[in-house]
């Protein structure tokens, strides 16, 4: 019996990866183990977009070499960014590592599992496949349905953030046919998903892959705001074509590519989630340019003003790097101006950390790092006063919660999620993929707790079937 481990580490985009892997591998023969010691095949999918992200590696990997040590016949595989980026230079600096395969390469994974089995050399494959881009169509088993999945619609990234790694571990965008897209979101919806996230680096570029045009091709660097939007009708197509889908996101957008035509789309379509994660990074024109996002922080404002009228009480996430190299107290003043601004109810806060390949190494690393540390708690602090009033606000009223699974705390009880992704916790199991309609009780720190407006669910789902217990 030949049985693999995958530890996932990163983005969605890894997580997604990862079930990928799992699928190539179960094809392949291979069966899940949750027991290091009892798995012939350890796979470690990385993440570099932080240091810290890339430490983690090199100490997962040393928990796993004594293994190698004593049983020379598990395979020890890295995949995903670190994998990219370091390609043959992983192979040295981890001799016991025996495959170290790209993102863009799962599809290989089991040849050359075979290749180390059999004896052969360690070996690193990280070839972008720019002129045949293949996506590896989502084939979950029906007890790997879950509520909720992700569809990549778009890899890679055009943009060249200059402190970001991911343009060059995950290679330039090529994006999948809305075909392809619609077909794995209506297999999906027919096996009981009711929530999907369609998943890109910079989702709301895309757009249909032309045969004409040369897949690496980046889009004209003057091009700043983005005025048509393929990916508003992508979204009006699959709302169309896959009627019983229960709820669309998608993540992550770029604000250059929010554009009217996406927020009419907001607007007209109920299937949309009323929530947007839209990354801002900072609130300071001058670190904005000198991180090369292309937009300011008024256009900023006046696209989520724009995307508030158009959908009333949409709430807004974002990610901010804190510390970007020349960031004075007034820059972060102004960041936190923005984050009060913007009203974020969460945000995902980071300290610049300084990446191989990246434009921004050139720049000074200047800010000590318990500055950084205060930046980072004020922005926690600003977020959390918002996030407690916000919760509180909805105390009383009536919300309609999807819900994904088990309570990870309470046995007896169901989490799920808000059309505009407030956490809501109620009483009662076996509800997975059900739309319940809750009246709001209490707001803790970062949920809601509520009780069942009607026992029975306002829709259930066509396929029920046991699911993941989810947190
Ligand atoms: N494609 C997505 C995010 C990719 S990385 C986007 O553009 O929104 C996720 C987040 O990590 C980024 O939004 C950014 O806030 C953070 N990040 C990326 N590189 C970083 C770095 N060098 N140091 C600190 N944070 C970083
Ligand atoms: Fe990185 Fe910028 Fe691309 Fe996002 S848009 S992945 S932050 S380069
Ligand atoms: Fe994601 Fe980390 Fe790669 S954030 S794209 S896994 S560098």
């Amino acid at each position: 019996m030949k049985r693999y481990l995958v530890q996932t580490m990163g983005c969605q985009m890894n997580v997604h990866d990862s079930r990928r892997i799992e699928e190539v591998l179960s094809a392949d023969g291979w069966l899940p183990t949750d027991e290091p010691a009892l798995a012939q095949l350890i796979v470690f999918n990385t993440c570099s977009v932080r240091e810290k992200a890339e430490h983690k590696l090199m100490s997962a990997l040393g928990t796993v070499r004594g293994f190698k040590e004593e049983r020379r016949d598990v395979v020890i595989a890295v995949a995903g960014c670190v994998a990219q980026q370091e390609g043959e230079r992983l192979l040295q600096k981890a001799r016991f590592v025996d495959v170290v395969i790209g993102p863009d390469n799962i599809s290989e994974l089991p040849a050359l599992i075979a290749h180390a089995q059999g004896g052969g050399a360690p070996v690193a494959r990280t070839v972008f496949d720019v002129h045949a881009p293949a996506f590896l169509e989502a084939t979950p088993a029906p007890s790997k349905l879950e509520v909720t999945a992700f569809v990549t619609v778009m890899k890679g990234c055009d943009e060249r953030c200059t402190y970001c790694v991911v343009p060059y571990t995950r290679g330039p965008e090529r994006y999948r046919s809305s075909d392809a897209i619609i077909h794995e979101i209506r297999g999906m919806v027919e096996g009981g998903v009711r929530e999907v996230t369609l998943l890109g680096q910079t989702v709301n570029s895309w757009h249909e892959p032309n045969a004409d045009e040369p897949a690496d091709e980046a889009p004209p660097w003057s091009e700043r705001l983005a005025r048509t939007s393929q990916f508003a009708a992508l979204l009006r197509r699959i709302a169309v074509e896959v009627p019983e889908l229960g709820r669309l996101r998608y993540t992550s957008p770029h604000p250059r590519h929010l554009t009217d035509e996406l927020i009419e789309a907001h607007a007209d379509l109920d299937v949309l989630a009323r929530h947007v994660h839209l990354p801002v990074q900072s609130g300071s024109n001058r670190l904005l340019k000198r991180m090369l996002r292309r937009y300011t922080r008024e256009l900023y404002l006046e696209r989520i003003a724009r995307l508030r009228d158009a959908v009333p009480g949409l709430t807004l996430s974002t990610d901010l790097i804190v510390g970007f190299p020349g960031e004075t107290d007034e820059d972060f003043a102004q960041t936190l101006e923005l984050v009060r601004e913007a009203g974020f109810v969460a945000a995902f806060a980071f300290k610049y950390s300084p990446r191989p390949n990246t434009p921004s190494l050139k720049l000074e690393d200047d800010v000590p790092e318990a500055v950084k540390a205060a930046r980072l708690q004020a922005v926690f602090d600003v977020v959390a006063a918002q996030q407690r009033p916000h919760l509180e606000s909805l105390v009383g009223t009536t919300q309609r919660v999807l819900v994904e699974g088990i309570s990870r705390t309470d046995p007896k009880r169901s989490t799920g999620r808000t059309a505009r992704n407030e956490i809501v916790h109620v009483d009662g199991v076996d509800l997975e993929g059900a739309f319940l309609d809750v009246v709001i009780e209490r707001a803790n720190e970062h949920s809601l707790m509520g009780r069942r407006l009607s026992e029975a669910p306002v829709e259930r789902p066509r396929f029920p079937h046991r699911l993941k217990v989810v947190g």
